[in-house]
């Protein structure tokens, strides 16, 4: 087809009829993996929140791995339309190789995993942020060189990052404390798999007392109050979730080699002091460093090794 190199396709007729046929048949070899070009692997990712880390995270990842990222912004798509998931998750599956969908219910994300034959990786839903806790894990790893014995504390609300972080330290055995205003703990269901994946060899403790959580704790970690597509609580929520503030006077309380990690965006002076983020213990920028890492191993495992 080197015939039409340069030329504009704007009607079938810019092409001859032998040019068509020929097309055609090209079409049909590369679909029977002939005359395939070399084919990077292409990540879409389709958000319908607000990201600044995990969307740039995600695309540099993808790019250090030799592949492609095309942003399917739910706006310019058919998806703000009314186009059905199931339907834009089968054609998706045609043209990507794997899928990063951050969305509002979980059923969403499920739906996406079960139309679509390629990896859907979960960027965020109400529910989970299990590539937040990815990131979370490598970062405590790196500074304690071990989960063994290490308690991470996590303070406000019992979110989708509370929820991820509970199975997460669960599963590594590391110990998690949740400490939040009674109305907003963690999903029971949750607090039950990560009981169960704990065994009773790692602590699994909900509480309502953030002194008594923080007391001996290596980790002390928060988010927002109030998350995206709960904005208009995040007022009526500040005066209860008061108490829970990661601040140098509640950081006191903690091992002194406590660190203080954020998934991020903070808002200074709700769940966190400035001085707490900006403070030595701190640890926030390489966690957010972290989620490239993570999610660029991620992606290869998902993508195999070809
Ligand atoms: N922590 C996190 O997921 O950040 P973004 O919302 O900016 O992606
Ligand atoms: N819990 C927050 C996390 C943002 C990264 C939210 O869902 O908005």
């Amino acid at each position: 087809m080197e015939a039409l190199k340069g030329r504009d396709f704007l009607s079938v007729t810019d092409v001859s009829v032998e040019e068509l046929h020929g097309l055609l048949d090209l079409a049909a070899q590369m679909k029977a993996g002939k005359a395939k070009p070399r084919r990077e692997k292409v990540l879409g990712l389709l958000f319908y929140k607000a990201s600044t880390r995990t969307r740039v995270s995600f695309s540099v990842a993808m790019y250090q791995l030799g592949g492609q990222v095309i942003d399917l912004n739910p706006n310019v798509t058919q998806v703000s339309r009314g186009e059905p998931l199931p339907d834009t998750a089968r054609v998706l599956d045609r043209y990507l190789d794997v899928l990063a969908v951050r969305t509002f219910a979980q059923e969403d994300l499920q739906s996406f995993g079960d139309y679509a034959d390629i990896p859907v990786i979960n960027a965020l839903s109400d529910r989970f942020h299990p590539c937040q806790a990815l990131a979370d894990l490598l970062t405590v790893r790196e500074c304690f060189g071990t989960f063994n014995d290490i308690t991470l504390t996590y303070l406000g609300d019992g979110n989708n990052v509370a929820h991820s972080l509970l199975l997460g330290c669960a599963m590594v055995g590391m110990n998690i404390r949740v400490a939040t205003p009674k109305q907003f703990e963690p999903a029971a269901d949750i607090v039950e798999q990560a009981n169960k994946i704990a065994a009773g060899k790692s602590e699994v403790r909900l509480t309502d007392d953030p002194i008594a959580a923080v007391k001996g704790s290596d980790v002390l970690y928060t988010d927002v109050w109030a998350s995206m597509g709960q904005e208009e609580q995040a007022r009526t929520r500040i005066p209860l979730f008061q108490p829970y503030q990661v601040n140098e006077d509640l950081l006191s309380y903690a091992d002194s080699n406590a660190i203080v990690l954020h998934c991020l965006p903070a808002h200074r002076g709700e769940e966190i002091s400035d001085g707490a983020i900006e403070g030595h213990q701190s640890r926030v920028w390489d966690q957010a460093e972290n989620r490239m890492h993570a999610q660029k191993a991620l992606l290869a495992s998902v993508l195999g090794a070809d």
